[in-house]
C-alpha cells in the first residue's frame, strides 16, 4: 500500500517518484495500491468555496491545466469532475452533502489526470472508494460530522485476492460512500485514512506514506533544526505527537493499521532514497526516553477559583455542562483545592471574543472567572517521562520568572504538558530539546538531524554554481580587511529581476525596500524597470536619495499604525498610499477626501515561513477585515474617497505558486464594492531556494493561474511587491573565525559577528547555508554550532553544521544574507555590525 499526499501528485517530477515506487514494489512481486491525495491547492479552494462562497472553478480549472501540461495528458480526461464544479459553483448555498461531493472534486479530477499519465508508464487499474469504503451507519453524531468526517467500520475482506485480481491499483483518496451511496468525506487528514482503511482491508504487509518530510522529527524542524529524525516509533507514541501538534501524520490514520498491527513507513518524496520514520506495534525503546516535543499555539485559557468547590459534589459538573451548553471542547485539566484551570483548543473551537463573554456570563455565578488568551501547550511525548523529572526540573526552574499556567501528566505516562505564554514557547521547547534530546547521545533510534539531512547531497547535483563559489578568492581578500561583512553581487539581482519580469501577467512590480534598502541596491533595481515599495518616512527619503530621477509615482507607501501626518505627507507628495485599518478613513475622511488611495484588505488566511512573518488572518494587525468592507465601501462613496486599488499580502517566504492566484481571487471577488477600483496588489512574499536541491517556487504556474485572472477581469492591473524573492541571494554574510571550542559532545566555532548582524536564525530559527570559505570542498570533519559573540544564548547562526577542519581566521560565509540582513542589524553590546560591500560584476 502506498500514498501520496498533495505535492507528491502535483509535479512530473513529483509523479515520476510514484512510478519508481510503484516498479519498485512490482519488481520484488507484490502487489500495490496507490491512493493519492488532490494535487496541491486545488482543496484549498474547494474550502474556500464552501466556507466564503469564492467561486473556485477558474483557478482551479488553471491548476488542473497546468498538471495536465505538465504530465502531457489532454486536460479533457478531466472533463466530469470540472462540469460538476462548474455546476455546483452556480449555487447559491450548498447543503452539507453538496459540500461533501464538491470537495471530493479536488482528488477525483487529480485521479483523472494522474490515471492517464501513469497508464502511459504502466497498467495501472482504477479503483473506487466509493465501493470500497462505506462510513458506519451506527455513528450517533450529528450530520455535519457524518458527512464530512466520515467514519468507516473497517474489517480484513476474505476474498480479496479473488476480487482484486490485478496487481496495480490507483485510488483517489478523502472520499467513501454512506450506506446510501451518496458521497461523504473523512475529514482532515482523509487521504492517509483512506489509505489506512485500505490497509486493513487488504490485508497490506505494510502502509508507506509518501510526503513531502523524511519522517517524524523530535521537533518542529523549522524551529529547531537540531530536531533529530525519529528512525522507529510505537503507534501510540506517534499518536501522541499528532495530538500534541506535530503535523506528519493525523491521529485517525493510525488507528486503524494500529489495530492491525500493519507497520507503517513515512517517506520523502523529494529524497525518496533517504530513511524515514517506520512505526510498528513492536516497538519499545529499552529506557526511559522524550522523542519529540511539540507545540500548539492560539490555546485559550480558563482559570476558575472558588472556595466553594472543594468537598462541593457536583460542581465540576456544573462547570462542565456550561462549556457543553456553549459547544467547547476541553483540552486540558488541572485542577487544585480552589482551583479549576482549562484549556480550549483553537483547532476544535471556534474563540472569539464574543463567545468567551457568554462563558465568562456563564460561570460567574459560580465562581471568579480568567481568561488568558494566547497561551502555547508545550507537549513531551515519549515513554515513562515521569523518569526524567530529575532532567526537566533545572529547565523549568531557568523559566522561574515566566509563568507556568498548567502543568499536565497522562496517566499512560506517554506525555508531558506545560501552558506558558505565547511568546515563550519556542524558548522553552528548545530548551527541552536541548536538554533531553541533543544531549542524549544514548538514544539509538534517533536518527540525522533535520539540517544535516537537508544538507546532504540533493539527489540531482545542481552544475550551476553560486556567484560566491565564483568571485571565492575575492571574498576571501575582502573579509581579511573588512570582517566582518555583508557583499552583495548586483548581476545576481539582476537575474532575479529577470525571472520575474518573465511573469507575464504582472503589469508592475514594487520591490519591497524593507528587504535590503542599500543605495546603490535601490537604483540598480530602479534603473532596471522596478519601483519602489517603501513602508516609513525614512524609507520614501532613502529611496529618493538613492534614486534622484524617480517619479512620484514608481513609489508606494504601505504603513502599519503610522500617525496621520505620515498619510498627509505621501498624499502631498503625490505617492501612491495604502491604507490598512478603517478608522484612519473614519477618523480623518477629509484627509482622504478627493484623494486617490489603495485599501489593503486582509485575506482572512496568512502563510510564511514562521508565524512572526504571516500577515493576515485576525492575529495579524494587518489589514481591513471582511466584516468592515461594506462599511468601508460605503464611507469611501460618502466622502469621495477614490479607492483606485485594492492589495493584500499574506506573509513572507510563501513557496505555494497558488498563494498569489489566490489573492487576487479574494481581492477580485471584493471589486464590485469598489467601482472605481483598477489595481490589484496581491503583495509580496515570494519564497527562495535557501538550498541547491530545494524545489523553489514555480513561478509558472503562477503565472499561467494569474493570467486566468485577467481574463476574467479585463481592465484591472496586476501589481506585485517583492523583497526577498530579489535581493536575498545577492548577499553574503564574511565572518572570521575568533575561536572554536568542545563542551562535551557539541562543537562550537565562534565568529567576529552574530545577532547583531544577523537576527534572522534567533529571530525566526531561519536557516541558512554556512560554509567555510577558507576550506571550501574540504572534507567534513566535525559537527558544530556556529555561534556569534553577543551575550545571548540565543545568538546562534547554525545549528549542528558540518564543517571541514576549521580554525582561527578562516573565513565563514552565510549565504542568502541579501534580504532582511543588514536592515535587521543592531549595536547590541556596542558591537557595530558588519558594513556592506558592493560587487558590481
Ligand atoms: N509587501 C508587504 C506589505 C510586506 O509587509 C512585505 C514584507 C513585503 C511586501 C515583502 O515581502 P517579501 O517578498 O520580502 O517576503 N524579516 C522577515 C520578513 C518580514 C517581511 C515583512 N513584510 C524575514 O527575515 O524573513
Amino acid at each position: 500500500m502506498v500514498k501520496f499526499g498533495g505535492s507528491s501528485v502535483s509535479s512530473r517530477t513529483k509523479c515520476q517518484v510514484i512510478i519508481d515506487v510503484v516498479n519498485n514494489h512490482l519488481k520484488q512481486g507484490h502487489k500495490v495500491l496507490v491512493v493519492h491525495s488532490a494535487a496541491q491547492g486545488l482543496t484549498n479552494l474547494l474550502a474556500d468555496r464552501c466556507q466564503h462562497n469564492t467561486p473556485a472553478f477558474a483557478a482551479f480549472s488553471e491548476i488542473l491545466q497546468a498538471l495536465a501540461q505538465d504530465l502531457e495528458v489532454p486536460m479533457s480526461v478531466a472533463n466530469e469532475p470540472l462540469d460538476t464544479l462548474k455546476a455546483l459553483d452556480l449555487l447559491a448555498q450548498l447543503d452539507v452533502y453538496q459540500q461533501a461531493s464538491l470537495m471530493a472534486l479536488g482528488e477525483l479530477a487529480t485521479h483523472r489526470v494522474l490515471m492517464a499519465f501513469l497508464a502511459k508508464h504502466g497498467q495501472p487499474q482504477s479503483l473506487d472508494p466509493k465501493e470500497w469504503l462505506v462510513s458506519s451507519s451506527e455513528d450517533k453524531r450529528h450530520a455535519e460530522a457524518r458527512v464530512l468526517s466520515a467514519k468507516c467500520a473497517i474489517t480484513p475482506h476474505a476474498d480479496i485476492d479473488r476480487q482484486l485480481s490485478h496487481s496495480y491499483y490507483v485510488m483517489p483518496g478523502f472520499l467513501a460512500s454512506d450506506t446510501t451511496g451518496r458521497t461523504v468525506l473523512l475529514g482532515r487528514g482523509g487521504s492517509d485514512t483512506s489509505a489506512a482503511y485500505m490497509a486493513v482491508l487488504l490485508k497490506a504487509k505494510q502502509l508507506e506514506i509518501w510526503t513531502d518530510v523524511h519522517g517524524i522529527f523530535s521537533a518542529n524542524p523549522h524551529n529547531i533544526p537540531s530536531a533529530r529524525l525519529l528512525l522507529n516509533m510505537g503507534y501510540q507514541e506517534a499518536r501522541e505527537i499528532a495530538a500534541s501538534g506535530g503535523k506528519v501524520l493525523h491521529p485517525r490514520c493510525i488507528l486503524p493499521v494500529e489495530q492491525h498491527d500493519i507497520p507503517l513507513l513515512i517517506k520523502n518524496t523529494n529524497h525518496p532514497k533517504a530513511m524515514g520514520t517506520v512505526l510498528a506495534a513492536a516497538y519499545a525503546p529499552k529506557k526511559p526516553r522524550v522523542s519529540a516535543i511539540n507545540s500548539r499555539h492560539q490555546v485559550t485559557l480558563v482559570s476558575m477559583e472558588s472556595i466553594n468547590m472543594w468537598h462541593q459534589a457536583g460542581f465540576m459538573g456544573d462547570i462542565f455542562s456550561i462549556y457543553k451548553n456553549l459547544g467547547l471542547s476541553i483540552d486540558l485539566v488541572s485542577t487544585a483545592q480552589t482551583n479549576v484551570t482549562i484549556s480550549l483548543d483553537n483547532v476544535d473551537n471556534v474563540i472569539n471574543q464574543d463567545i468567551l463573554n457568554q462563558l465568562t456570563k456563564a460561570l460567574k455565578p459560580l465562581c471568579e472567572v480568567e481568561i488568558f488568551r494566547n497561551c502555547s501547550a508545550v507537549t513531551l511525548v515519549g515513554y515513562r517521562i515521569r523518569a526524567l523529572a530529575d532532567k526537566i526540573a533545572p529547565v523549568l526552574s531557568t523559566f522561574a520568572d515566566q509563568r507556568v499556567y498548567i502543568t499536565t501528566q497522562s496517566s499512560n505516562d506517554l506525555n508531558q504538558t506545560f501552558v506558558v505564554d505565547e511568546d515563550q514557547a519556542d524558548k522553552l521547547t528548545r530548551a527541552l530539546h536541548e536538554v533531553l534530546i541533543i544531549e542524549d547521545k544514548e538514544i539509538d533510534d534517533f536518527g540525522p538531524t533535520w539540517a544535516q539531512l537537508i544538507q546532504d547531497k540533493p539527489e540531482k547535483p545542481e552544475t550551476s554554481q553560486s556567484w560566491w563559489q565564483i568571485h571565492r578568492q575575492q571574498l576571501l581578500e575582502l573579509a581579511n580587511d573588512h570582517s566582518p561583512a555583508y557583499v552583495y553581487h548586483l548581476p545576481t539581482i539582476g537575474h532575479q529581476i529577470k525571472q520575474l519580469q518573465r511573469l507575464t501577467a504582472i503589469n508592475r512590480f514594487y520591490y519591497a525596500s524593507k528587504a535590503n534598502s542599500h543605495p546603490e541596491i535601490l537604483n540598480y533595481i530602479y534603473q532596471q524597470g522596478v519601483s519602489l515599495e517603501t513602508v516609513s518616512p525614512g524609507e520614501i527619503e532613502r529611496v529618493k536619495q538613492s534614486c534622484p530621477d524617480i517619479k512620484q509615482q514608481d513609489i508606494l507607501f504601505t504603513p502599519n499604525f503610522a500617525p496621520i501626518s505620515e498619510y498627509q505627507d505621501a498624499l502631498q507628495s503625490e505617492l501612491h498610499v495604502t491604507i490598512d485599518n478603517p478608522s484612519m478613513l473614519f477618523d480623518y475622511p477629509e484627509v482622504f477626501k478627493n484623494k486617490q488611495v489603495i485599501l489593503r484588505l486582509d485575506p482572512g488566511h496568512g502563510s510564511g515561513h514562521h508565524r512572526y512573518v504571516r500577515t493576515a488572518g485576525t492575529q495579524s494587525k494587518f489589514g481591513i477585515p471582511a466584516s468592515d468592507i461594506e462599511s468601508v465601501a460605503n464611507w469611501c462613496q460618502q466622502h469621495q474617497i477614490n479607492v483606485k486599488g485594492l492589495h493584500a499580502h499574506a506573509g513572507s517566504g510563501i513557496l505555494d505558486h497558488a498563494n498569489w492566484p489566490r489573492i487576487a481571487e479574494y481581492l477580485g471577488n471584493c471589486l464590485s464594492q469598489f467601482p472605481d477600483c483598477e489595481i490589484i496588489n496581491v503583495g509580496g512574499g515570494l519564497g527562495i531556494r535557501e538550498n541547491p536541491g530545494d524545489a523553489g517556487l514555480d513561478l509558472q504556474a503562477m503565472d499561467e493561474s494569474l493570467k486566468a485572472f485577467k481574463r476574467q477581469h479585463p481592465g484591472i492591473q496586476l501589481w506585485m511587491e517583492p523583497g526577498r524573492y530579489l535581493v536575498a541571494h545577492c548577499g553574503v554574510l564574511l565572518a572570521r573565525v575568533t575561536q572554536t571550542k568542545w563542551k562535551g559532545h557539541q562543537g562550537y566555532i565562534g565568529i567576529d559577528t552574530g545577532m547583531n548582524s544577523l537576527l534572522r536564525p534567533a529571530l525566526y530559527g531561519a536557516w541558512h547555508n554556512i560554509v567555510n570559505l577558507s576550506n571550501l570542498g574540504e572534507p567534513t570533519e566535525f559537527t558544530a554550532n556556529v555561534v556569534g559573540p553577543m551575550c545571548e544564548t540565543g545568538d546562534v547562526l547554525g545549528i549542528d553544521r558540518k564543517m571541514p577542519a576549521t580554525a582561527v581566521g578562516d573565513v565563514i560565509l552565510i549565504a542568502n544574507t541579501g534580504a532582511y540582513g543588514a536592515v535587521m542589524s543592531s549595536n547590541y553590546n556596542l558591537r557595530s555590525p558588519a558594513a556592506e560591500h558592493i560587487l558590481k560584476m
